[in-house]
């Protein structure tokens, strides 16, 4: 049996290395999905989901062995983006990446680096260094939006998940020119004299300034100094109006409102960058912060390991964004394709434009593979109505072991025609609604696969091929 699907998974593998390099073409490149089976079990190839897939299964059921390791190895030609919370896929995958660079950025700093190859070059996380300049060369919409999901996610981690809404979302929104404005600070600035690029400190000079709304001092004649190091609201003020920033306007104007008000500002501040107050997640020595344009070159891989708590999910989701940013703005220079693959998604990456990116991002060649435990975690994260559509618009969905699925299965099975439902000849009165809902029930649950080798993948929301899912030691 194992050879048999040796021999395919090598046959597919050098089938997708053999396609001519031209990654960026409208091809039909779908994530690895597991070994369609014929009725008796036997591997027929490689199982055709759609462009996006949600693996959902339990813990431990092997999620990232049989599916999302594969994927990665087998995603030849193109680019891989891996975030999961544990180092398990770059652990398994990184040495069979097809030479290209790998970088990985450890949230949790617990990695055993002697599991790492040696060529893996470490990156940090700095949510300035992520800022993508537009057409005009401005971070002005990026700085914003980044500050914006700082401020989202932030504010649901500290509410248990859920968005913050009424009075604190005011004051959330309050502070997002100002959070920007720091941003691109922090991000840098040309020397006023020389017009040299300075350095702007990144996330640790925005920490301290975000505690420090005023550091201007004045000289005997009651003149502003022109100070561009000391870390507060004013410095940043003076450095984003080098870059002709819109935001550097909102931090006077922010100023100018009550203490009180300022003071909701400074605390919207500090739980938008809460993150990196951890000394993992800020990274120490001299790692280089992650930028999206490392990514460019094909083959390359970028793996992020972040706390399975959620507790680096600011950080995870402001680097996913970015990256699928970049991709977009530079899609006329024919990006490479790119496979995201997100772990643990709601939990570890809770990305709220995942409904956008999966319904709209295919023609920028963004293809997703998303890992949850049970689709229930989209609704305690994002909601019911978010969640449902996320679910409901998932071009393939492969259930696992431990993911009792029953909605979702149900649905499928309520999708099966009459002349085609294997119960419905053992029920004479099958037109009657009552035993039409049985003949249903008893289909969902046999679309529920029994062990961890197999998997039940659904097209559209309708029923797929039965999967077999293997351990990648065998392929
Ligand atoms: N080297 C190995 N060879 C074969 N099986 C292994 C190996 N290491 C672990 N396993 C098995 O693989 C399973 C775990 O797989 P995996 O980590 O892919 O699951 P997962 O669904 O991703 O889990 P988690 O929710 O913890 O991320 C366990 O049942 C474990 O016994
Ligand atoms: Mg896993």
């Amino acid at each position: 049996m194992f050879d048999k699907i040796k021999e395919t998974a090598t046959s597919v593998a050098e089938k997708v290395v053999a396609e001519p390099q031209k990654a960026w073409v409208s091809d039909e490149r779908t994530p690895y999905l597991g070994f369609e089976m014929d009725e008796n079990g036997n591997v027929l190839g490689k199982a055709k989901g759609g462009v996006h897939a949600l693996m959902l299964a339990g813990s431990g059921t092997g999620k990232s062995r049989t599916v999302l390791a594969p994927a990665i190895i087998l995603w030849k030609e193109g680019v891989v983006f891996a975030v999961s919370a544990k180092g398990d896929l770059a652990e398994l995958t990184a040495a069979h990446r097809n030479g290209g660079p790998c970088y990985l950025m450890d949230l949790t700093g617990q990695v055993d680096p002697s599991e790492i190859p040696a060529d893996v070059t470490h990156v940090v996380s700095d949510p300035c260094a992520l800022l993508v300049p537009d057409a005009t060369g401005s971070t002005d919409d990026s700085a914003y939006d980044i500050a914006t999901l700082l401020v989202q996610v932030g504010a649901a981690g500290l509410s248990g998940g859920k968005d913050s809404s009424g009075d604190s979302a005011f004051w959330a929104t309050l502070s997002l020119g100002v959070l920007a404005c720091l941003l691109q600070a922090g991000a840098g600035y040309p020397d006023p004299e020389t017009g040299e690029w300075v350095d702007g400190g990144g996330i640790n000079w925005v920490l301290a300034a975000s505690r420090n709304s005023s550091s201007r001092d004045s000289d005997e004649d009651g003149t502003d100094l022109f100070d561009l190091d000391t870390p507060s609201w004013d410095t940043a003020a003076l450095r984003a109006g080098l870059v002709d920033s819109i935001h550097a306007d909102d931090v006077e104007a922010t100023k100018n409102l009550d203490p009180k008000q300022v003071d909701s500002v400074k605390i919207n501040l500090k739980v938008a960058t809460s993150a990196w107050t951890k000394r993992a997640i800020r990274g120490t020595g001299d790692s280089v912060p992650f930028t999206p344009d490392m990514l460019e070159q094909n083959n390359a891989t970028f793996y992020m390991v972040s706390p399975s708590n959620g507790a680096g999910a600011s950080a995870a989701v402001s680097v996913i964004d970015s990256v699928v940013n970049h991709w977009v703005l530079n899609a006329a220079r024919k990006m490479p394709k790119m496979l995201m693959v997100l772990d643990e998604m709601p939990v570890i990456a809770p990305w709220k434009r995942l409904r956008e990116a999966v319904g709209l991002l295919r023609s920028y060649g963004l293809t997703f593979l998303v890992a949850a435990q049970h689709s229930t975690q989209f609704t305690a994260r994002f909601g019911k109505e978010e969640a449902d559509a996320l679910l409901a618009i998932f071009p393939s969905i492969l259930v696992g072991v431990g993911a009792i699925e029953e909605d979702l299965l149900k649905r499928a099975a309520w999708t099966i025609p009459a002349t085609e439902r294997r119960t419905e000849s053992k029920d004479s009165a099958a037109r009657n609604n009552s035993s039409k809902d049985r003949a249903e029930t008893a289909q969902a649950a046999e679309l529920l696969p029994r062990h961890t080798g197999e998997g039940q993948l659904l097209i559209r929301g309708m029923p797929g091929p039965r999967v077999k899912l293997v351990d990648l030691k065998y392929m």
